[in-house]
């Protein structure tokens, strides 16, 4: 069994939530950072970037805490530097709900393929506003929504990374880099439970969820 690493960016600022520093947002009790930490117990270590002068939680068995960067992207490659697996997996801290399911759909792929990514099809019309009116409709079935978690092979992800920084590529997420390397990213079944704390209104959506959530929070 390939050893996994989980990393996991916790380092924005949370400027659409409005409530400081996203990952230290509490649903039913926790922060979205021990909900998601709760998730990945079973891993062989999870590493997680938090933002600069922030007092690091209390230190847990396979968990360990550095200071983010000034993007995304920098905080999961200052978190690959240090990381050991075989696999890694990253994970947005804005995800708090990790289904079971999709890890192991994503650990399956990834031994396969190398890179893997979950996603969803998209539940709504999809159009390209024009000028703030309504514009040209997309075909709703040849798009899809990307969630994390994320896996690859580590030295895929490294590799991506270091073209990242040669070529100057940012993206918003590493299947982006790892396919701009010319590797093939495997899509497997996400689940709409893992959707991103981004705007205030989600909190009330996570707290619902958190009341019938595996392990349990109200
Ligand atoms: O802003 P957005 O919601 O896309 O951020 C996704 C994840 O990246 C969040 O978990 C956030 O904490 C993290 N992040 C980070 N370092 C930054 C900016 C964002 O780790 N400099």
């Amino acid at each position: 069994m390939a050893s996994v690493s989980v990393l996991i960016p916790a380092a924005g600022r949370g400027a659409r939530l409005g409530r400081g520093p996203k990952a230290l947002v509490r649903v039913a009790g926790r922060t979205l950072l021990e909900w998601t930490l709760e998730a990945f117990v079973w891993a062989d270590e999870v590493r997680v970037a938090l933002p600069p002068g922030l007092p690091a939680p209390q230190p847990a068995a396979n968990v360990s805490f550095i200071e983010g960067g000034a993007e995304r992207q920098d905080s999961v490659a200052r978190l690959l530097k240090g990381a050991g697996g075989d696999v890694v997996l990253v994970h947005d801290a804005a995800r708090p709900f990790v289904a079971r399911a999709v890890i192991e759909r994503l650990l399956e792929a990834v031994t396969l393929y190398g890179a893997a990514v979950p996603v969803l099809p998209l539940p709504d019309t999809l159009i390209e506003p024009e000028e703030g009116r309504y514009g040209v409709a997309l075909e709703r079935s040849r798009y899809a929504l990307v969630q994390t978690p994320q896996a690859f092979f580590r030295e895929v992800l490294g590799e991506a990374h270091e073209l990242a920084r040669a070529r100057g590529l940012t993206a918003t997420d590493e299947a982006q880099l790892v396919r701009a390397l010319g590797y093939p990213v495997e899509l497997v079944k996400g689940d709409p439970r893992m959707f991103k704390v981004t705007y205030p209104e989600d909190l009330a959506l996570a707290e619902a969820l958190a009341q019938t959530w595996p392990g349990g929070g109200g």
